[in-house]
């Protein structure tokens, strides 16, 4: 076990008008099974009380400490530092967002995007009574499991190559909660659903790169929920070219 360790974070205020730049931390080993949000607690605490990030939960529940950590994108309070293969530890915070001060980033345009898909059940006009409990059998239920646990943390948002290079693009978590009311068998407007992923900023501006999957803290997989979009919407556009 390493006596110490070297958090060297991406520090940026850009309310000073100071170019961003890397500090480093000597940080202790703390206790058996610390995360990196220990150590960035600790630097807080002890180090240099400047030093802005988010977290909440710290529990890998609410998504608010996910920032590139080692290499990758990951939830600080779920990343353990004895896991990581080094002891230089760089941490910067999620890309293709804007920052407002050193880990914590303006989530507002990734929130904007989500609110375009409509991410709510929408059960369809002939369902009038809204009190009733809508049934699912266990099969369609099933159908949700690997897409309905997204804590919308901004990971695969910020591994996406797409989402740099046109700020439009809905982005891989919007996608897959768009998929996640298109698969489940009580929702009643994949028509509306399918209508807006389909224009420019949506699906077909996915390229398939899977940074999206491979870097989901959840295990999940936004690029086959964006694969089901595709293929659900070209069969829709298939059937109006060929009607059965
Ligand atoms: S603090 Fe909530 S997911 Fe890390």
């Amino acid at each position: 076990m390493s006596e110490k360790y070297t958090f060297k974070i991406l520090r940026f205020d850009p309310q000073t008008g100071q170019a961003p730049y890397w500090q480093s931390y000597e940080v202790p080993q703390l206790k058996e099974g610390m995360s990196v949000l220990d150590g960035l607690l600790y630097i807080q605490q002890y180090l240099d009380g400047s030093l802005g990030f988010r977290t909440s939960c710290r529990a890998g529940v609410c998504g608010s400490c996910a920032m590139h950590i080692a290499g990758t994108y990951r939830l600080a309070c779920e990343t353990q530092v004895k896991f990581l293969s080094t002891t230089t530890i760089t941490v910067r915070p999620l890309s293709h967002i804007p920052i407002i001060k050193d880990l914590v980033v303006d989530m507002t345009p990734f929130y904007e995007k989500y609110e375009k898909i409509k991410p709510y059940l929408m059960p369809g006009t002939n369902d009038v009574d809204e009190h009733h409990e809508r049934l699912q059998s266990r099969s369609d239920r099933e159908k949700l499991d690997n897409i309905i646990d997204c804590i919308l943390c901004g990971a695969c948002y910020a591994s996406c190559p797409m989402t740099a290079a046109d700020p439009e693009y809905l982005g891989p978590a919007a996608l897959m909660k768009a998929n996640r009311f298109v698969v489940d068998s009580r929702d009643d407007n994949v028509g509306e659903r399918l209508q807006i992923v389909g224009d420019e900023h949506g699906i077909f501006r996915c390229h398939t790169a899977f940074n999206c999957t491979e870097v989901c803290p959840k295990h999940l997989d936004p690029a086959g929920s964006i694969a089901n979009l595709k293929r659900k919407h070209l069969s829709v556009k298939i059937m109006k070219v060929r009607p059965q």
